[in-house]
């Protein structure tokens, strides 16, 4: 596996990957790999014959406020991880790379969708996820990106960047890994205190409570978020952000669902945000 630091080695690297007429998978990531992002790197080693990740701490999807300077930094274990999966070539550029001094003229702005879900209380985040990742598919040319469902307003937003501006790629999303207690594994579980860990289980517990309303027949988005939000309100260490149950498309309340729906939920536990969330009547995004 190659790691490359800079924008002109890695479009070196793709030339010739394209040169040698090779398929292109990527899996973009913010680092300090855990099981999820290595599923993520799995599905495009089956699916392309070149595989690129990104390990990029982006700093304009977080508001002064958040974890930028917090969030876990390990190149020399990521590249180890990564290499594992059979990646080819690892992209980890430093912040002044991606971002010169006075690049922060431009970015990639989504009209509709970014204000909700996360997007009312993250209100800069998607449009600093758009940009860098708009600015990765122009690097790298890929015929197919990887995301998780994880992040599954993100994958939505970037599946409608794709169609929108009309990059020639395919956009996979990938099922949600969890450890076990059904905790959704994320690079933040790291900074969860011991009692943490344990009350964030709450999330996968309430989001479960809805999938079996909904498989019991029950078809009124207000009444199975009353049913299952309760899990988190009675837990002490989480503070509710958001519980809804939205249209895959348009991320608009459901009052009745008609095809698919998301359910979706974001909470803190001491300073540590955690989002999770399960699909209703589809298997995948
Ligand atoms: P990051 O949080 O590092 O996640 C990178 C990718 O891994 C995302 O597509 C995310 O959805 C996926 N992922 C994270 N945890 C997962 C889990 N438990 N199961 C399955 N997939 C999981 O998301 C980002 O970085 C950034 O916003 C990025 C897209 C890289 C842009 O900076």
């Amino acid at each position: 596996m190659q790691i490359v630091r800079t924008i002109q080695d890695l479009r070196d690297a793709m030339h010739q990957a394209r040169a040698a007429r090779q398929s292109v998978g990527l899996v973009p990531t913010m680092g300090a790999l855990h099981e999820g992002h290595l599923s993520l790197m799995r599905s495009a080693r089956k699916e392309n014959d070149f595989v690129v990740a990104s390990a990029f701490v982006n700093p304009t999807q977080f508001a002064p406020n958040e974890d930028l300077a917090q969030y876990p930094r390990r190149l020399e274990e990521d590249a180890r991880l990564a290499s594992g999966t059979g990646v080819s070539l690892l992209f980890a550029p430093g912040a002044d790379e991606m971002y010169p001094p006075g690049a922060y003229a431009t970015f990639v702005v989504q009209e509709k969708l970014t204000d909700k879900l996360c997007g009312r209380s993250r209100p800069a985040h998607f449009r600093g996820v758009l940009t860098v990742v708009a600015k990765l598919f122009h690097l790298v040319g890929p015929d197919r990106a990887y995301f998780g469902q994880k992040d599954a307003q993100q994958a939505i937003l970037l599946r409608r960047m794709v169609e929108d501006l009309n990059f020639p790629l395919e956009v996979r999303v990938c099922p949600i890994v969890r450890e076990k207690g059904g905790l959704a594994m994320s690079s933040r579980n790291e900074r969860l205190a011991p009692t943490e860990r344990e009350a964030a289980r709450c999330l996968y517990r309430a989001l479960s409570r809805a999938k079996e309303a909904y498989d019991a027949g029950e078809r009124r988005g207000p009444r199975i978020i009353d049913e299952s939000v309760g899990i988190i309100r009675a837990e002490p260490l989480a503070r509710l952000d958001y519980f809804s149950i939205v249209d895959l498309r348009n991320l608009e309340d459901l009052e009745t669902i008609e095809r698919g729906a998301l359910v979706a939920t974001a909470a803190c536990f001491g300073d540590t945000r955690l989002i999770d969330n399960v699909l209703l009547g589809v298997d995948r995004l």
